[in-house]
This record gives structure tokens, sequence and C-alpha cells, in this order.
């Protein structure tokens, strides 16, 4: 399903006019399709179907109240990383009983708001947090369920800066070491184990290294059985990719296989923790042509979205397609779409066939997912508007910043 589409040449997300919604809402606007979001999260159940299972939405994707609150009744759990995502996933409504906790720098605040809270898990990634964990917990009156997140030291074959299960990154407890941390959580009285997890990579495009991440997560699983620790849940992480360009993204039905092929008949309740593949390509950022600078042998078309607005391509060198809102013939020479910001590096796209006309709209494509949740306000540049559709319905589902609140809790001291 593409909810993308045109009408008389003229771009459409579901029943719904890109030109006419930045007209109502101005630009730079990031614009997400429900039926895309359902339509992946459907995805995963499929592939699921049959085992026990909880998909976890990784809230950094796009954490929108209105995108959490859409997946919460889809029965979505969450995988969050600070008090923040908590806050926000309970305010949408999600239930603190389906929410795990990640990431490698948990403070004690953050602890003591998802132990008041009742989440699901915490995903340990180191000794030292799972004795802070035991403290807070024990000061708390209360027990922390928690998950070891192992690193398999596996090469998950994507962008070295969001690739997370080899042996030289920062996440997770080395899987050799992994069955003395069992041991010791196992004596802690603020503490009770309930799964394992890991979680590789992102924009996975090879299936090989999950599943070989799985096996050996598998193999500790056996391990902790033969000495007495049982797990409720095994929690593969997220991770699989989405088509940019002329990627291939893992096909569901492999996925499944694999699922199947090493889950049928266990007890455990598997886990996962998609992001992007949930909400990546149900989104896009849409854009308006302010100026068309005509050089020799390039032109640059400058656009009212930025860096601050979309910083993928400027961070990790990301490919996101750009295509004219309404079509209007020929790319006259290659072009660099490029933002407002100082920078050399701010750029939406290098090299493009476009055909640039002061006014015009763009749309920058594959843009849900950490787009508008990696935006700043370098620059001093309001961040974005976003507007969900439905069909023919439009909910604005995030004002667009104003000046004012760029500087709000800003202090003069004279
Ligand atoms: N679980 C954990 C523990 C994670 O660290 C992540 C992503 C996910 C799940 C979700 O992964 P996904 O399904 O979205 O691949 N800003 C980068 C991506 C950073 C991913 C960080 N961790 C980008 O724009 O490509």
């Amino acid at each position: 399903m593409n909810p993308l589409h045109r009408m008389d040449g003229r771009l459409f997300l579901e029943e719904v006019s890109l030109e006419e919604l930045a007209r109502v809402y101005g630009t730079p606007l990031y614009v997400y399709s429900q039926a895309a979001l359902t339509e992946a999260f459907d995805s995963y159940e499929r592939a699921l179907a049959g085992l026990p299972h909880l998909i976890c939405y990784a809230v950094k994707a796009n954490g929108n109240l209105a995108i959490l609150q859409h997946f919460a009744r889809l029965g979505a759990g969450f995988d969050i990383v600070s008090g923040g995502e908590l806050a926000r996933v309970l305010r949408a409504g999600g239930q603190a009983a389906k929410i795990v906790f990640s990431g490698v720098g948990k403070t004690e605040a953050e602890m003591r708001a998802a132990l008041d809270a009742g989440i699901r898990c915490f995903n340990i990634e180191s000794e030292s947090e799972l004795s802070r964990l035991n403290r807070v917990a024990k000061e708390m009156g209360r027990i922390a369920l928690v998950s070891i997140r192992v690193n398999p030291d596996v090469d998950p074959k994507t962008h070295p800066y969001i690739s997370t299960g080899l042996k030289q990154n920062k996440f997770g407890i080395p899987i050799g070491r992994a069955q003395p941390l069992y041991r010791q959580a196992a004596s802690m009285d603020g503490i009770e184990i309930v799964g394992v997890d890991c979680h590789i990579g992102s924009q996975l495009t090879d299936l090989a290294p999950i599943a070989d991440a799985i096996d050996r997560v598998l193999d500790l699983v056996g391990k902790l059985s033969s000495i007495g620790i049982r797990l409720k849940h095994i929690d593969i992480g997220g991770g699989l990719g989405i088509r940019y360009r002329d990627e291939t993204p893992p096909d569901m039905t492999d996925f499944r296989s694999i699922l199947i092929s090493r889950f049928r008949g266990r007890s455990e309740e598997v886990i996962v923790e998609p992001g992007r593949s949930l909400v990546g390509n149900a989104g896009l950022l849409l854009t308006r042509i302010e100026y068309v600078k005509r050089g020799d042998t390039k032109n640059f078309i400058v656009v009212d979205a930025a860096m601050n607005d979309l910083m993928r391509p400027s961070l990790y060198d990301a490919f996101h397609d750009i295509v004219p809102v309404c079509q209007s013939g020929e790319p006259d020479l290659p072009c660099d779409v490029v933002g407002p910001v100082c920078e050399t590096g701010d750029f939406i796209g290098l090299n493009r066939a476009i055909r640039a006309r002061e006014g015009e709209l763009l749309a920058v494509l594959s843009a849900g997912a950490y787009g508008m949740s990696m935006s700043s306000n370098y620059n001093s540049r309001p961040r974005s508007a976003e507007v969900l559709v439905n069909k023919n319905k439009i909910h604005l589902i995030r004002e667009r910043e104003t000046i004012e609140g760029l500087m709000a809790g800003e202090r003069l001291v004279y």
C-alpha cells in the first residue's frame, strides 16, 4: 500500500492534497499517513502471529503524542530511553505494563519515575546500572523487573553510527559476561529477572545478522535455564530497515520464518522494538522552494526546511528521495537541495534532478522516522508543525513552534 499518489499530476497523501496542507498549515511541515502506520504495525502482527509476543514501538523514532496514541490503540507496547519518553507514553495512554526501558545512562530520577509507573522491564546495560537499580528499588520498597541487554558481537552491516551490536559499541553487556551478571541479579532483593534482550543496530537490510544474534541469545537462555534462571521474555530489539532509495528491506515473510523456526514451541514471550519500520515510510517533510540559485554546473534549490528539521542527510549522509508536489517538466541542471542554515553541511539532498521553480513545493520522502524527533532549533528556527491524515481527515498533531516559544524559559540578566 502506498498512501502517496498523484492525481492530475498533484501529490496526495491518502485523500489529502499536499498543496492544500501547505496552504493551510505552512511549511516546513511533517505529514504522516495513519493508514501507513497501521499497515506497518499490522505487518509485525502478521510476522509474530501464533507466538506470544509484544510489539514495543521505539519512541525515539517519532514521539509525537498522537502517533503514540495510535500505536497504543493498536495494542502496542513501547521501548523508551528517557524519562521524557516515559512521560509521553503515559500521556498518550500507553500502558506502563507494556513499557521496556532501554539506554546506557538511566538516571536515578528516571529509574524512580519508571518504578512508580510500574513498567514492564528495565533493559539493563551495565553492572553499575544493575546495582543502582537494585538500591533505588529497595529504597522505594519496590521490585524492579529486569532484562539484561547482551551485546552478541555480530556485525549488523549498517552505518557505523547506528550499529550497536559489536563489541566495540557502548551498548549492552558482552554476551560472554552475561551469566555471572544474571547470577548476581538473581541474588539481589530489589531485582526480579524477567528477560533478556539485544538490539544490534538500525536500518538493517540483511536478516542474517538478526538470526545470528537470536541464536546467540537463545544459546545464553539455555545456559541460564540450566542454572535455574528461567525467563519470561526474549526481546530481539528493533532495527529492520526501510526503503529510502534502492535498498531491499527485509521481507516480513522471511522475518516470520526466522522467528517461527526459533520460537515456535517456546514459552517465552517474544518482544520486538521496531521504530523506523513502523513510521519511516508513513511520513514526509513538505517544504517550499524559497530561491533558486543558478550556477554554471549546478543549481542550488534553497528550501525552507533545513538540517535542523531533518538532520539525517547532514549527520549520516542519508538519502531521502525528493519529489515535486506538482509535476512540472524536465529538470534543467543537477541541483543541491539546501536549507537556509549557515553550514555547508546543511543539505537535504545533493545532485538531484529536480525542476526548480521558486514558490513550488517539494516532498522529502521517508521522513517519518528520526525526522521530527531529531529536529532542533539551530539557527533559532522554530520547529515545524506536524499533521496526521486519515483518509480525508486532517489532524494537526503539533502546532508550529512560535518565535515566542523559542525563547520560553530563557532569562535576561540585565
Ligand atoms: N531498540 C533500541 C535499544 C534502539 O537503540 C533502537 C534504535 C531501536 C530499538 C529502534 O531501532 P529501529 O527499528 O528504528 O531501527 N537516528 C538514526 C537511528 C538511530 C537508532 C537508534 N536506536 C537514524 O536516523 O538513522
